[in-house]
């Protein structure tokens, strides 16, 4: 059992000699996302956040508090050194995710990075060569593949519920012009653009519905500070054609759709955290609730915990393999649109 842990850890159970292992989880970079992961991490059995590391003390002790973790660390190296955590969840910006997520495996820490798993097919493959080499699970904190109606509806599709798919629309777009020329969204430094932080899930949605394109085409606009801050795309299959979108220059609706010859079915706004679909089938529209546990986040929590406690190094779900071909994808569409950072 848990032959895969740097470390076993035993918790009593109702005062009763009932030995239950809590997998022990690190905390990278305690941002806005950071704090989602926190809350939802809570109401997930067989984890605890035992720790937090931070470029500064402070903001680790402060993090740390707030959600219960026992230890704080002021610089990243201490955590993957520390033998208080199992597994860490990487959630700085998408350039260092690679690095770090690497130097955490190298000490034999499980990981869980957030998207994107690197800036590109090259910086994935040194990941998933350093989950190899050093017998650690790794995953992309892909959380939209473990939504309960995005899971629903791929079942659907697999099972022909909508017959043969002709079509596919999904996009993801918010106003963010408006933030500091250094954040992370607007920064060229930190990879910022729509396209790697939010054009990742509708380019998510048409590869796990659809699969891998035979062609696509792409067109990008800019903003002043050099980043891609709106693209549009078409996934070109065999049948169907997958129209999709990015921006950060404009709020946008976010449902997704997926058209085929028996139905349709929609993914209710936002899509890529939905708490629901609507099903039409012979004319006849039904919706159907699918709530979240918490803010969505503890699916892919119960997903690591669950390969974690099966000695899998890996997710079927949201397999290392599937990561390459997403961010294989993001390459395409980047080098179509000439879209580049100042550190390529
Ligand atoms: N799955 C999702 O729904 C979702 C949503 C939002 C973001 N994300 C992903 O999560 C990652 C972090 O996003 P976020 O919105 O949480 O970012 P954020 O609020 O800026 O937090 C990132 C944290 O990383 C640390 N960091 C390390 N190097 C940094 C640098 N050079 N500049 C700024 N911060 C740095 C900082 O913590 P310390 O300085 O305290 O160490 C910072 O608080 C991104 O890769 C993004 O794609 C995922």
């Amino acid at each position: 059992m848990l032959k895969i842990r740097s470390k076993i850890h035993y918790i009593w159970e109702n005062q009763e000699s009932v030995m239950a292992e809590k997998i022990r989880w690190g905390i990278v970079g305690p941002g806005r996302i950071a704090q989602s992961f926190a809350q939802d991490l809570k109401l997930v059995e067989g984890g605890e956040l035992t720790a937090v590391a931070s470029r500064s003390l402070d903001r680790a002790r402060e993090f740390a508090d707030e959600y219960g973790a026992a230890h704080s660390y002021g610089s990243y190296q201490e955590i993957f050194e520390a033998d208080t955590v199992d597994v860490l969840y990487i959630a700085t910006p998408h350039t260092s995710h690679c690095e770090l997520s690497i130097e955490a495996m190298n000490h034999g820490k499980h990981v869980l990075c957030e998207k994107p798993m690197g800036i590109d097919a090259d910086q994935v493959k040194m990941m998933v060569s350093a989950a190899k080499k050093n017998e650690v699970f790794l995953m992309e904190a892909l959380w939209s593949r473990f939504n309960p109606s995005i899971l629903k509806v791929k079942q659907m599709v697999d099972e022909g519920i909508i017959g043969e798919v002709a079509f596919l629309n999904a996009n993801f777009g918010f106003y963010a012009l408006d933030r500091d020329e250094d954040s992370r969204l607007l920064n060229p430094d930190l990879a910022g653009g729509s396209l790697l932080d939010i054009g990742i899930y509708p380019i998510f949605l048409a590869y796990l519905i659809l699969g891998k394109p035979d062609r696509i085409e792409a067109i990008s606009k800019f903003h002043s500070t050099g980043i891609e801050a709106q693209t549009s795309m078409i996934f070109d299959y065999p049948y169907a054609q997958a129209l999709l979108s990015s921006g950060l220059r404009s709020k946008i609706s976010m449902k997704a759709e997926i058209g085929g010859s028996e139905g349709s079915l929609y993914l209710q706004e936002r899509w890529h955290e939905t708490q629901g679909y609507i099903a039409e089938l012979d004319g006849d529209e039904k919706s159907f609730d699918l709530p979240t546990k918490g803010i969505g986040y503890s699916h892919e929590i119960e997903e690591v915990h669950e390969c974690l406690n099966s000695g899998l190094l890996q997710s079927d779900k949201w397999s290392l393999q599937n990561s390459l071909d997403l961010v294989n994808l993001l390459d395409e569409v980047r080098s179509l649109t000439d879209t580049t950072f100042p550190f390529e």
